[in-house]
């Protein structure tokens, strides 16, 4: 196994030919093809190969970008044997190594490359071949290792080289995951390229510490929104005066940070100040670390307790059903 991070050497031409590559990688491509031969008749490969040729023709003949219809590497004649590369957006859970879902943890095991976020399952990464190459995207809030525009490089050249790539992300990589981005840059790359939705933290967290998101007799609905620009500052979208007068559950991802604007903007504008609320921390998606009270103490009951990002803040009466559910 092999980590590998270099931003410095992703240069601004519009590629990534400065990465190494990974001899190791590519010489299990080899293995990987004389594997399917043995398990596939020879006629049966001749078809693929001119599946494969008539598909190559079809695709440059085309301004269009790549459709997911088009090349899912499932359906797509050059991929089914790995003779093509592909990138599949793996949404990998909340982090703990047995929610991710069988289609993610069937295209980790065949992927060459994995390129792997911080809050993805990484202990999945112990159980892949040594020949993988692991490309540590990092993502920490304040640190990222590497950029979205190197990451959409990355996977692209990865496939472009005949590789199979898994962009291992946490939670659902269409939930504030960047991953319509990644898939956009596949497409317009034509690119081979699925998406394996994932189970999103916004609703795994809370349900880990024991809140359904909905209950019948208590909120019919849930609002799942993005803390990470404050309510107050003008480059915020997030309609909340919509939710803060409403009477459903929400959601709040990334927002440990803000929390005190956060519930301080809810009450200005209207939620209740009693309104219960959590805090739920953790790292991997086990070992929680849960803060409850009413929305009016909750930042401070949180700083009390030391509770850092990432976090899933839960605003509403689902909350009290934890008392029941633990
Ligand atoms: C950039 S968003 C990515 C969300 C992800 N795509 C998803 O669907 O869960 C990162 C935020 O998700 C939440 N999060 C993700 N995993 C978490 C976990 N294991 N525990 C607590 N919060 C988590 C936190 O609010 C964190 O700041």
């Amino acid at each position: 196994m092999m980590f590998v991070a270099r931003p410095e050497s992703l240069g601004d031409s519009g590629t990534v030919d400065s990465f190494e590559t990974d001899p190791t990688a590519e010489s299990h491509q080899s293995d990987q093809t004389e594997t399917d031969q043995t398990e596939t008749d020879q006629t049966e490969t001749e078809t693929e190969i001119d599946q494969t040729e008539t598909g190559t023709d079809r695709t440059a003949d085309t301004d269009q970008p790549a459709r997911m219809s088009d090349t899912h590497p499932d359906t797509h004649p050059d991929t089914r044997h790995g003779r093509a590369g592909w990138v599949a957006l793996v949404g990998g859970g909340p982090g703990r190594p047995d929610l991710i879902t069988v289609r993610g943890l069937e295209l980790l095991r065949r992927a060459d490359v994995v390129v792997v976020d911080r809050l993805a399952p990484r202990a999945l990464l112990d159980d892949l071949r040594p020949e993988v190459e692991i490309v540590d995207a990092g993502k920490e809030p304040h640190g990222h290792n590497l950029t979205q525009e190197e990451i959409n490089r990355l996977v692209v050249d990865r496939a472009g080289r005949g590789l199979g790539v898994v962009r291992l992300k946490g939670g659902d990589p269409f939930v504030f995951g960047r991953g319509g981005e990644e898939a956009l840059a596949c497409a317009e790359a034509r690119v081979p390229w699925e998406v394996v939705p994932g189970v999103t933290s916004a609703v795994a967290v809370p349900a880990l510490a024991g809140i359904p998101v909905t209950h019948r007799g208590i909120t019919q609905d849930v609002t799942v929104v993005s803390g990470h620009v404050d309510p107050s500052h003008p480059g915020s979208t997030v309609d909340w005066d919509a939710v803060a007068t409403g009477a459903g559950t929400v959601v709040v991802l990334m927002g440990v940070g803000a929390l005190a604007r956060i519930a301080a903007e809810m009450i200005k504008r209207g939620r209740a100040r009693s309104t219960p609320t959590a805090v739920i921390h953790s790292r991997n998606g086990g070992d929680q670390q849960v803060v409850t009270g009413p929305l009016a103490d909750i930042a401070s009951l949180a700083s009390d307790a030391g509770i850092e990002s990432p976090s899933v803040i839960v605003i509403g009466d689902v909350v009290a059903l934890r008392d029941k559910l633990t």
